[in-house]
């Protein structure tokens, strides 16, 4: 007979634990780069280790960056002037929002996200068994962790975009980005009125997030700052907020995405013609290759690690380990889908600024990702056009479900 291990044989929380250290010594010695775990290490051990997000207000940070000023105002970057014509034209009020709609999370009429966002029969088979209200009540949840991500998310975008107007070298990209903090800080207001007034609840930053986050700030290069923020992270918020556009019934949540997904767009594409030539002409071959590698584990780190724990804590500690969470997590059709929309997005921008060499591509094919190679950038879509490619799938989807 076989043994039991030695984490079923704990109590739950501290077989928690331990399973959390595993996971977080994993993500450190997954990472192959010896630059890449020098960047990233510290931030990992805050994080995942120390749970620096979670210990109180306030967290600092240590941010380290050089402003650089240009007193001849050259006007230097006609797509970054460009950009911010645009974003000075697509302001919004969030006050604007139908805040006066009804939103009642339980409510079946109207679902925050579809019944089959996670898999029932998965958590069935697990010898769980949620009566129907249950399940509202846990969808609820759901909802409000990823919501609450999305906000902590915004925060660290806000304060990124900041350090980014003061130190991009391009004078055209510094008036554009104030356009971006204002953005950013209108996504808080946003979403936290969301969370305060319609959802009544707020989940701590989830530590994989933290860990990005804190990194970010730490890094005094200004174009890992763009790559992690601009990049990767609001590469990140654009397949989830898609995702979450193209599902969700709930109208003012739609129409608060829709406005937000507009400034995503263009925040992406800033990102992209900042990054482009400076990958190309400005950096060494060894530099351009640590970004190529650091770009690839975040990847991963995003793509595995949104295990919503924070969720599981509050419904399942006790009744099912981590591990059977995670597999419970990994393989629900919503994350499924959300990252479909996210590697979709996030893949082809890499490879528009240079990051997805044939030295590199091997492991993201192995990763799963070669589908997405040959995907549209961020400089080709505009937000009008993200929304309506999301409206058409959603039709299709619909369209679909009544035929069968
Ligand atoms: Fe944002
Ligand atoms: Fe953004």
């Amino acid at each position: 007979m076989a043994r039991p291990s030695l984490s079923a044989a704990l109590p739950p929380r501290l077989s928690g634990q331990l399973d959390a250290w595993k996971e977080a010594a994993q993500v450190l010695t997954q990472v192959h780069d010896p630059k890449v775990l020098r960047a990233l290490g510290p931030s990992g051990v805050r994080g995942l280790l120390l749970h620096r997000g979670h210990q109180g207000v306030p967290t600092h940070v240590q941010a380290r960056h050089k402003a650089h000023f240009d007193w001849s105002y050259p006007h230097d970057q006609p797509e970054m002037a460009d950009l911010y014509r645009r974003a000075k034209a697509g302001q919004w009020d969030g006050d604007d929002l139908p805040w006066q709609t009804d939103v009642d999370p339980l409510n079946p009429e109207v679902p925050l996200l579809p019944e089959d966002f996670v898999d029932m029969g998965a958590m069935t088979a697990l010898g769980i068994h949620l009566d129907e209200r249950e399940w509202r009540r846990f969808g609820h949840s759901i909802a409000a962790w990823m919501l609450s991500q999305f906000l902590h998310g915004e925060q660290g975008a806000l304060f990124a975009a900041a350090q980014v107007t003061e130190a991009v070298q391009f004078f055209d990209g510094k008036l554009y980005g104030a356009t971006q903090v204002v953005d950013e800080a209108r996504h808080v207001e946003v979403f936290l009125r969301y969370l305060e007034s319609k959802m009544e609840r707020l989940y701590r930053v989830n530590d994989n997030l933290f860990v990005i986050i804190d990194s970010l700030m730490a890094d005094g290069r200004w174009d890992m700052k763009f790559l992690g923020m601009q990049i990767m992270v609001e590469g990140l918020a654009l397949g989830a907020f898609g995702t979450m556009y193209k599902v969700t019934r709930e109208p003012l949540l739609r129409a608060l995405l829709a406005n937000v997904i507009q400034d995503e767009a263009r925040h992406v594409h800033y990102g992209v013609v900042a990054l482009r030539d400076h990958f190309r002409l400005e950096l060494s071959e060894a530099e351009r290759r640590e970004r190529e590698d650091w770009a690839f584990e975040v990847s991963l780190l995003m793509r595995n690690r949104f295990m919503a724990y924070e969720v599981y804590e509050e419904w399942f500690e006790g009744r099912m380990s981590r591990a059977q969470w995670r597999g419970f997590i990994q393989q629900s059709p919503g994350m499924e889908q959300f990252r479909t929309v996210m590697f979709s997005r996030l893949v082809p921008n890499l490879r528009e600024i240079g990051l997805l060499t044939d030295r590199i591509k091997p492991a993201y094919e192995q990763a799963g990702l070669a589908r997405y190679f040959d995907g549209q950038a961020a400089d080709r879509l505009t937000g009008d056009g993200m929304l309506a490619e999301l409206d058409r799938q959603r039709a299709q989807e619909v369209e679909g479900v009544a035929t069968l």
